[in-house]
């Protein structure tokens, strides 16, 4: 498999790089402690392109492969892990969803707007009592005539707040159990559709994670995706492409903890030798290094079969599931290397160990991931 990056992905990923270090860092601090994302941010990324990379240009994207979409997102990660997911669950998940399975009708109404960063979207699958048990969906679309009448809640949605459109999964068959759910598009400001309390986070603290409620919320029956009873499939499809976004995410910190703990070991001396002399911190420093280095491996492959039309379902779970372990370990080593200094929010890699936990739960927890994986073995 070829990893050499094209001019493309390389200038991708310069923009990206840039935008992070000149637009992202300066404010991160600030944004993780208020637990708000700077709406005027927001709009640079779409103007950069950054929140529908992959979709094609007749949609109002970026007409990009998932390569040039990880490296982006792996620049972004790496200073500021609220606007990873952001972008991730924008573009992956709700992007991808519309651009793959919805109508051109769907396409046209939503998509256009989604994917240029008009507007913002969220993808509601979780609920109270359905976390890693997806298929156990307890809110409900009954058929009404020519719409559904949606009523639940939906737990811990990322940009439940900031977003404009949700993909909101139901159950509308419950007899049929996981083929009798559907996925629907649901505009904010619809009667019954309600906002509700903000999630007060470990890490990725500037993204708004929120509560959603639906109380007889009146659904166009042209607003289903799919045919009856594939929600459930869109989830997971979609999930698969979601995961490699996450890990790119999950890489990205690891690399920004990673590039912290380099330069801070050369300028830091104890003992009278800057610390990276000291064979201790040497091997924290290449093992940090080796295992980051095998997480972007499993990123771009799962990346590359994903742009080159093959199967890449294992693929991605084992590039969730490795990139996020090393994210763990790679920023609590990095938070040592700073020592005390480590501690403080000043010097970022206490933010990045708090962000980095996250990618071992969403989208599919670790434990999921070895599952999905070991299926996938099995089959
Ligand atoms: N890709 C495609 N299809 C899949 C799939 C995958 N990775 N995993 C399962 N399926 C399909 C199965 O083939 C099956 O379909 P058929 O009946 O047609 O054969 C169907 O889904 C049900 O699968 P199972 O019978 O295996 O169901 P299960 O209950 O035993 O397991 C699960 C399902 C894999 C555990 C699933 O519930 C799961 O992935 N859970 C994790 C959910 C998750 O990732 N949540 C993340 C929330 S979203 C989020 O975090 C976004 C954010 O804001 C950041």
């Amino acid at each position: 498999m070829d990893f050499n990056l094209s001019e493309e992905h390389q200038a991708v990923q310069a923009a990206a790089r840039d935008f992070a270090q000149t637009e992202l860092l300066p404010g991160v601090i600030e944004r993780d402690t208020a637990q708000h994302f700077d709406p005027v941010l927001l709009r640079k990324m779409s103007e950069l392109g950054f929140l529908g990379m992959m979709v094609a240009p007749e949609y109002g994207g970026g007409g990009m492969d998932t390569l040039a979409y990880v490296l982006a997102l792996e620049e972004i990660s790496k200073v500021d892990a609220s606007a990873g997911v952001i972008m991730s669950v924008n573009n992956s998940l709700v992007c991808w969803g519309l651009e793959k399975y919805g109508t051109e009708a769907q396409k046209q109404q939503y998509l256009t707007r989604l994917a240029s960063g008009e507007i913002i979207g969220a993808f509601c699958l979780s609920e109270p009592e359905a976390g890693s048990d997806a298929t156990s969906q307890h809110t409900t679309a009954f058929l009404n005539a020519d719409h559904y009448l949606l009523n639940g809640t939906k737990n811990w949605i990322t940009s439940g707040n900031t977003s404009s459109v949700c993909l909101v999964i139901a159950q509308t068959h419950p007899e049929a159990k996981h083929k009798g759910i559907n996925t629907f598009i649901v505009e904010k400001g619809w009667k019954g559709f309600s906002v509700g309390r903000k999630e007060d986070k470990m890490g990725i603290r500037a993204s708004d994670t929120h509560t959603l409620m639906f109380s007889d919320v009146k659904v166009p029956a042209a607003n289903r995706i799919g045919e009856d009873g594939f929600g459930f499939k869109f989830a997971m499809n979609v999930l698969n492409g979601g995961r490699i976004g996450i890990a790119a995410q999950a890489l990205g910190i690891a690399a920004g903890a990673f590039e912290l703990s380099l330069k801070y070991s050369k300028e830091r001396k104890t003992f009278g030798k800057p610390i990276a002399e000291h064979q201790a911190i040497q091997f924290k420093l290449s093992e940090m290094a080796t295992k980051i280095e095998a997480a972007r491996l499993l990123v771009y492959k799962a990346a590359r079969l994903k742009d080159e039309g093959k199967d890449y379902i294992q693929a991605a779970a084992m590039a969730k599931l490795y990139a996020s372990e090393v994210a763990m370990w790679v920023t609590t080593e990095a938070v040592q290397v700073h020592g005390g200094y480590g501690y403080v929010k000043e010097y970022h890699v206490e933010r990045l160990m708090r962000d980095a936990k996250i990618t071992q739960i969403y989208e599919g927890t670790s434990e999921i991931q070895k599952l999905v994986i070991a299926r996938e073995l099995l089959k």
